[in-house]
């Protein structure tokens, strides 16, 4: 189907031949740079000095210190980047999972530059050019293939997605106003947000205005120590039937992140996100899943169809690596005019890059048990289970008994020193030192987290990385 009318001005610039080969030319000499960059590099002693500079001014600017010393002179190859200190490293957080494509790809390359030759950068709710609906049509088609949701309003960041999404539930079950969340969630760091994200630090001086009710989020460790799987789900359904019974008729939704990113890359099951998803469905909850982090990322595009419970699904989030962000919903959830709007809808690289994204995990044979972030995610726990047996030392029992590594697809967490925050953040900055970009997450224990660029990222260089990981913790271990 065409989204553009032919017989315009605009169409004549879109498919200007000229322009074409022009863009051509750019992306050929983009690739001449980033074609250089193709193992890790230690810094250049002669840049230091510049480089702690712009560290300096970068955190006056901001008003505290870089947490990483990382500032990229925009060249790249796949999973390595380029900073400004002349380094080379792996990429294996890409931005907390924006960079999905990875660096310098030339897709993303020239998607930008289509978007580049546009009249405006940015677009509104109120004015705008196709491709706003074009990547919104795009998603929605893709989501509805397993769910029933219909419609898309975009905006710019997973919180303010997340902000749509309450409203939009608040709305249909007015006057409802209490929220259900699972313990260690994330949802962003609006004022609404960080009250519902379940983390003291986020929300410290912060009035309290929204009132949340916490449900455990599945633990198979603790689900053994019960008895099974099957207890765990009994506790938790009578635990949420209480909340209902406590505050009858006063919930408006159930928000499901249903793979947990910053509450530590924990994975549950289908049959206990089902048995809370029918105690919402016969309470008249709305079931509102945000996959911010983890969509695109698991066995299947959304982690709904990982768990196969598209047709709970009322209200969804995306971001991150979509670059534009949106909420979807169904057709009952369709808010009344008025509720949802903003100046900006994003800018038009973010749809330009947002579609080519969508059309690579579409066509890249990516999903599934078989599929390439299914092995990626086995060569991941073949490298770390490889660093376990080599070094048993740095890898003693997590306090609650838990997987020392975990995570699904290209969702990747594995959990050195018994999960002690200060070494594992430790690991983590001497990572970076040694070529590997990666981060924390988890609330105690704490994990090395990784969220890697899976599309543009060779199996054969898992051991690439993980060489660098291994001098890393060996200099937390020594203690050096
Ligand atoms: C699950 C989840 N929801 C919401 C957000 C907020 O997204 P943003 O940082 O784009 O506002 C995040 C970001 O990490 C997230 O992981």
């Amino acid at each position: 189907m065409t989204t553009k009318t032919a017989a315009t001005i605009g169409a004549g610039l879109r498919e200007d031949g000229a322009i074409s080969d022009a863009i051509g030319t750019i992306l050929e000499r983009a690739a001449h740079y980033n074609d250089q960059i193709t193992d890790t590099k230690a810094a250049d002693p002669g840049l230091a000095s510049d480089f702690d500079a712009m560290l300096k001014r970068a955190g006056e600017n901001k008003g505290r210190g870089l947490l990483y010393p990382s500032l990229q002179t925009g060249a790249g190859n796949g999973a390595l980047v380029e900073m400004e200190d002349g380094s080379v490293k792996w990429d294996m957080l890409t931005g907390i999972g924006v960079h999905f494509l990875g660096h310098g790809n030339p897709k993303v390359l020239e998607a930008q530059l289509r978007a580049g030759i546009m009249d405006t950068t940015k677009h509104g709710n109120l004015q705008t050019s196709y491709d706003a609906f074009e990547f919104g049509e795009k998603l929605v088609r893709l989501a509805s293939r397993s769910s029933n949701l219909k419609h898309a309003f975009l905006t710019t960041s997973g919180a303010m997605a997340n902000e749509s999404a309450i409203k939009v539930c608040y709305q249909k079950h007015a006057p409802a106003s209490r929220v259900i969340a699972f313990s260690h969630c994330f949802m962003g760091r609006s004022v609404t947000m960080c009250q519902i994200g379940d983390s003291a630090g986020g929300r410290q001086g912060i009035p309290l205005s929204t009132q949340v009710d916490y449900m455990p989020f599945y633990d198979p460790a603790v689900a053994e120590r019960m008895g099974g799987e099957t207890k765990f789900i009994d506790m938790s359904v009578n635990h949420l039937q209480d909340y209902i019974t406590r505050y009858p008729g006063q919930h408006a939704c159930f928000i499901f992140e249903l793979v947990q990113g910053e509450g530590g890359f924990n994975v549950g099951t289908r049959d206990y996100f089902k048995a809370l998803m029918d105690v919402c469905k016969d309470n008249g909850i709305a079931v509102w899943d945000d996959e911010i982090q983890s969509f695109g990322r698991t066995e299947e595009m959304f982690a709904y169809e990982m768990y196969g419970l598209g047709e709970y699904i009322d209200v969804f989030c995306v971001g991150k690596m979509t670059q534009a962000c949106a909420t979807l919903y169904t057709e009952q959830y369709n808010p009344k005019p008025g509720l949802l709007s903003g100046t900006f809808t994003g800018a038009t690289a973010d749809f330009t890059v947002g579609n080519a994204l969508l059309d690579e995990l579409e066509h890249g044979g990516y999903y599934g048990k078989d599929g390439k972030f299914a092995k990626h995610h086995a060569l991941f726990r073949e490298q770390v289970k490889g660093l376990m047996e080599k070094h048993p030392d740095w890898f003693p029992a997590r306090p609650d008994n838990g997987e020392l590594v975990g995570g699904v697809g290209g969702m990747m967490r594995f959990t050195p020193f018994g999960g002690d925050k200060a070494k594992v953040m430790k690991a983590c900055r001497a990572a970076y030192d040694e070529g590997v970009i990666c981060f924390y997450c988890g609330h105690g224990p704490f994990h090395v987290r990784m969220l890697p660029p899976l599309p543009v990222f060779k199996e054969e260089d898992w051991g690439r990385v993980f060489g660098c990981l291994e001098r890393a913790l060996g200099s937390v271990a020594s203690g050096s």
